[in-house]
């Protein structure tokens, strides 16, 4: 075997309670694309923290090209050849994608640094553009940008600088469509055959052996088994097994058994221009309702018209067949509307708040009736049996959202939604980042709602879309695409989402 790039041994990190990892043993060659599994909490991100050089370990030796390393800041991991897209990362919004590559560049200005000219840096991201085939337009105010833009931007800023041996990327394809993913390995397949490693960290299972090959399973913080992606195949393992310790039943629940009720949600003829046209659905009681979507179909701004957050230019909205008017969120909660949103970390949480004070943003009311103490006592009651329902990890009340992992970030959210008792549910990508034993208690979730309510799932995962709901239609370039009388099979919903067509 030739000599690893990158070895982790016996790596440890603690943060204040929390053993975060313990006896870490890392490895990854030359050329190597490796997966990095495991479970919301597992360690995956702390690890690639440590890795990049923004969190220092407890203990443990990391040697890169069989060198012992000490990485005290990003540059030192930077300069030894590790590059690295964040699972959050953090740009700049005021200023432009090209701007913010260099930002990522230039910092002090020292040593390496000093000799990188912007001219040179331009070209590079450009030429790396080029490559990438996601339209992006560096000029602009990364702001202004989508997510999937800015995930591009980010890539681009880690892969500017010369002798990258090793690019990580900590979950790039939750705010990617199919088509964008299939870019996004093209390009990890280029990197590739110049000898550049990849670690790669995702919750989509079937990514693992689209792309690595070979991957490691975080559990609890130790590295708990390493493998091919060949051997994985040859011996038929469960990823979802390794990662949970445990046998894993359905992920879906059984859809519902008893017809719908009436209509709670009615939308005729809405549309924004340049957004979505002429939409006409309803959501009735006691189903779920799925909306297949690209990014960029229409479905993020049609979920924020239904929630009061965007005007419609046209059409009507009807809640419990009554027309009614949406101007604000505050209005479509009082109407019983509730919202998770896409993006949920810049509209669905107050980040340095204790995940206590998250829960009961949508629903103050039910949070404010009778005497203070009782209140506080049932707050904490509902709040706890929240975070068991959507698995929270840690169960923890109190640690600031922050502190949780990226997928119980998620999870803090989805609680919210659940605390609002609300009629109609529209649920926005509800899974991404979400591992998979807390993505079929969430889809559980979904389920015991829709008993009493209306619920609304739109996701860009048309497996998702097809496993939950009970009724499906797509949205493609902001027009409904409906299903023949026998309803979407999974491959026409597929094609509905991508073509905008049904199959004949
Ligand atoms: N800044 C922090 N302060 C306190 N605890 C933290 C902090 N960052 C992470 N943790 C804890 O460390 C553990 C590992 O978190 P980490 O973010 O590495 O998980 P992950 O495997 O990346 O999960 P996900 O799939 O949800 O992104 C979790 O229990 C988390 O709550
Ligand atoms: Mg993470």
């Amino acid at each position: 075997m030739a000599t690893p790039v990158l070895t982790a041994s016996d790596v440890s990190k603690r943060f204040g309670p929390v053993q975060a990892l313990r006896g870490v043993d890392f490895h990854v060659g030359p050329g190597e694309v490796h997966a990095l599994l495991g479970i919301n909490g597992a360690g995956k991100s702390t690890f690639i923290k440590i890795l990049s050089g923004i969190i220092q370990k407890d203990g443990g030796t990391l040697t890169v090209a069989g060198r012992e390393v000490h990485f005290r800041t990003p540059e030192d991991a930077i300069r030894a050849g590790i590059a690295t897209v964040q699972q959050h990362p953090e740009l700049v919004a005021d200023m432009s994608g090209l701007d913010n590559i260099f930002l990522g560049r230039e910092t002090a200005g020292r040593g390496l640094f000093a000799r990188i000219d912007r001219a040179g840096l331009e070209a590079r991201a450009e030429a790396l553009l080029a490559r990438f085939a996601v339209p992006l337009d560096l000029r602009q105010e990364v702001g202004q940008m989508s997510a999937v833009e800015r995930e591009a931007v980010a890539i681009l800023q880690a892969l500017a600088v010369d002798g990258i041996r090793v690019l990580i990327l900590d979950e790039p394809t939750s705010t990617l469509t199919e088509v964008e993913r299939e870019d996004l390995f093209a390009l990890m397949n280029q990197l590739k055959t110049r000898g550049i490693s990849i670690i790669y960290i995702t919750h989509q299972l079937e990514e693992v052996f689209a792309i690595a090959d070979s991957f490691s399973v975080f559990r609890a913080g130790t590295c708990v088994a390493r493998m091919s992606v060949a051997e994985a195949r040859e011996s038929r393992v469960s990823l979802a097994e390794l990662m949970l310790g445990e046998a894993v039943g359905d992920v879906f629940p059984p859809k519902a058994g008893a017809p719908a009720g009436e209509a709670l949600l009615e939308l005729e003829g809405l549309g924004r221009p340049h957004e979505f046209t002429d939409i006409t659905l309803q959501a009735r009681r006691g189903e779920i309702l799925g909306i297949f979507g690209l990014v960029g179909s229409g479905c993020d701004e049609l979920s924020k018209t239904i929630f009061g957050a965007l005007p419609a230019a046209r059409g009507t909205i009807r809640v419990h067949g009554r027309e009614v008017a949406l101007r604000s969120p505050r209005a479509a909660l009082d109407a019983g509307i509730f919202l998770v949103p896409g993006d949920r970390r810049s509209e669905g949480l107050a980040l340095s708040r204790p995940a206590l004070f998250n829960v009961p943003l949508a629903n103050l009311r039910r949070a404010s009736g009778g005497f203070w103490a009782l209140r506080r006592g049932r707050l904490r009651r509902d709040a706890q049996e929240l975070t068991r329902q959507v698995a929270l990890h840690p169960p923890s009340l109190t640690t600031p959202a922050s502190g949780f992992s990226g997928g119980n970030q998620q999870k803090i959210v989805l609680a919210k939604g659940l605390y609002s008792q609300a009629d109609i549910y529209i649920f926005v990508e509800p899974t991404v980042g979400v591992d998979i034993g807390a993505r079929a208690k969430i889809y559980a979730q979904m389920r015991a709602l829709a008993r009493t309510a209306a619920v609304v799932v739109i996701s860009s995962d048309c497996d998702e879309v097809h496993g939950v709901a009970d009724r499906t239609v797509a949205l493609h370039k902001g027009r409904l695409v409906a299903p023949a009388a026998r309803g979407f099979s999974r491959d026409d919903l597929l094609m509905a989402g991508i073509m905008g067509e049904v199959a004949a």
